[in-house]
Order: structure tokens, then C-alpha cells, then sequence
């Protein structure tokens, strides 16, 4: 479908609309009474979100490709099937092929107190790629409103078991990552990507000050990153999900990404909701996963 023919059928009068975006990609522009938000068809890729009275929440890269089969830099990507380089295949793309996919538009409808929901959908035929050969239909609840509730369901529509990792990648903007604190992971156990031999924990909330990759395998809970540059907390809700993964690239790695600017590190975390390292889940035929975060600020 082309612009036109999803405005004709999905817009929602004052509140969503699509728009060819920055390399031609498709996106919906969402304005309520609680917030706005965009979200890209590639991807399902929720590229900003900006409660009323607040800064934006997410984070986005000046330096970001806008094109298709390009992963954007910020926002939400989501990472499926496989999070990180695929073990088996590390040619195949890094963090799986949901992020560059053109997903399909299922609903969109303004529900309670003037919240606007998009639902969009991806399948095997939708992504197109051979590397992955199980039969899968996912679909992506966003919810816009003072809240930001990202939902991805993963059903396994084939006759084969399968296993996935993957996560709710979330850049978030910071006044400067020297000024931030992430609460709700002290004293919990995490593999250092830059260092994965040795399990490790820290007692105390987490104060980046150097390249940070950090998978947390054994939690469930909210974490809030305290922004003191800001005056202002992000809460990060999550469900489904037992590993949390931290990411900031700092100098080097920054320099070495094309699609990160050099001095950018200083304004961003990741957070992320994940399925990932012994967190990966097997879906047998039929069944079904959520994996859901949810972000307010305060
Ligand atoms: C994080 C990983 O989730 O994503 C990092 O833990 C990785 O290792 C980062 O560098 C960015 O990945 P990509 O593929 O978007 O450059």
C-alpha cells in the first residue's frame, strides 16, 4: 500500500496519519492529547516519543541511515530472531532481520482517554529471507500516550519448533551520561560483552564511565535511569523478558560506527528489553510469546 491508500484506510482524524519520511521511508505520525510519537514501517521502528510537558524520551542519531534494509540508529529497534551476530551465521545481519523489514499495517485506533494504538505485523513471507527458515507471525502493539507501551508477539504459525533471542532495543536521550545513574540491577548478575569469560555483579546502581555492553541474565525488573542533568527519571517496565541488556559505545567504539556521531555517546543508554544469551525461548508450534516495555518519565 502506498501512502495514500494507508491514509485512506488507517488514518485517524487529528491524532494518525503516514508520511513518506527522511529516504523515502514510510512512517506514522501520531499526535494525542498525552503525547506524539513516529513510528517507522520499516522495522516497526518507533523512532521518537514525546509526552506533553517533556523533552523527547528517545534518543536518535544525527548520523542515522534512513534507508531501506539500513538499520536506524535510536529509537526502538527491535531485535529478532536472534540478538546480537547470529551464532551459527555471522554473515547474516546483527540483531536478526525484524529491524530492517517493511512490517504491514494490521490496525490503528484511538482508545481510552484519547491514547492512540498502531498495530503492525510481520510474517516469513513479509521479511523474505531464507536464512530463517521457520514459519512465524509477529505483530507489534504500540501505545502512545503518557505512556509508551511497546508490545511484540512472536507466534511460531509453522510445524517446527523453534529457537529466538532478540530484544526491545531502547535508546534513550540523556543530558550527559556523566550525570546519569540506572537503578534496579545492583547486586544482579550480568556477562560483560567486553569481557564475557567471567560472570560479574556490581553492588551498587550503575555509573557508566567507559565503553559499556552488559546482557543481565537473571531479571525481571524495572530499572530507572535517574538523570540528574535533566531533572528528570526514566522508568523502564518490562514483562516477558528475564535478561536486560546496557549499552553505551563510548569514544572508541562510537568512532568506529558510521551511523553514530563522535561526540553523541555523552546523550544516550540503552536500556533493553531482551530474550537474550540464557534467556532465549523455544516456541513449539502454535505458541506464542509477549515481550513488552513499558516507559514513562517523571
Ligand atoms: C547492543 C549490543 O544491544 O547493540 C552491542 O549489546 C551492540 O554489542 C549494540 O554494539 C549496537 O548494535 P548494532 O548492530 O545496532 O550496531
Amino acid at each position: 500500500m502506498n501512502i495514500q491508500e494507508l491514509n485512506q484506510r488507517f488514518a485517524l482524524a487529528g491524532q494518525l496519519l503516514f508520511r513518506t519520511g527522511p529516504g523515502g521511508l514510510p512512517l506514522v505520525e501520531i499526535f494525542n492529547d498525552q503525547a506524539s510519537a513516529s513510528i517507522c514501517l520499516m522495522g516497526g521502528h518507533v523512532m521518537s516519543w514525546q509526552p506533553r510537558e517533556h523533552a523527547p524520551v528517545l534518543w536518535m542519531s544525527g548520523h542515522s541511515n534512513y534507508q531501506i534494509g539500513k538499520a536506524i540508529r535510536g529509537g526502538i529497534p527491535i531485535c529478532w530472531p536472534w540478538f546480537g551476530a547470529n551464532a551459527k551465521s555471522p554473515e547474516f545481519p546483527a540483531h536478526g532481520i525484524a529491524r530492517t523489514a517493511l512490517w504491514r499495517v494490521l490496525s490503528t485506533a484511538s482508545i481510552e482517554k484519547g491514547v492512540t494504538q498502531l498495530r503492525l505485523g510481520l510474517n516469513q513471507t513479509d521479511a523474505g529471507f531464507s536464512g530463517w527458515p521457520h514459519n512465524f507471525d509477529l505483530e507489534l502493539a504500540v501505545t502512545v500516550g503518557q505512556s509508551l507501551q511497546v508490545t511484540l508477539g512472536i507466534r511460531n504459525s509453522g510445524s517446527d519448533s523453534f529457537t529466538w533471542t532478540g530484544a526491545l532495543h531502547s535508546y534513550f536521550s540523556v543530558g550527559h551520561i556523566t550525570e546519569v545513574t540506572v537503578e534496579g540491577l545492583q547486586g544482579l548478575p550480568y556477562t560483560d560483552r567486553l569481557d564475557p569469560i567471567i560472570p560479574k555483579s556490581e553492588d551498587h546502581s550503575i555509573h557508566i564511565t567507559a565503553e559499556t555492553d552488559r546482557i543481565y541474565t537473571a531479571t525481571e525488573q524495572a530499572c530507572r535511569i535517574v538523570d540528574r542533568s535533566l531533572g528528570r527519571n526514566i522508568h523502564v517496565e518490562k514483562s516477558g523478558s528475564r535478561s536486560t541488556v546496557v549499552w553505551n559505545p563510548w569514544v572508541n567504539k562510537a568512532a568506529a560506527m558510521a551511523d553514530f556521531g563522535n561526540e553523541e555517546y555523552p546523550g544516550m543508554i540503552c536500556i533493553e528489553a531482551a530474550n537474550a544469551a540464557d534467556d532465549a525461548v523455544t516456541l513449539e508450534p502454535g505458541d506464542e510469546h509477549k515481550l513488552t516495555q513499558i516507559i514513562r518519565v517523571d
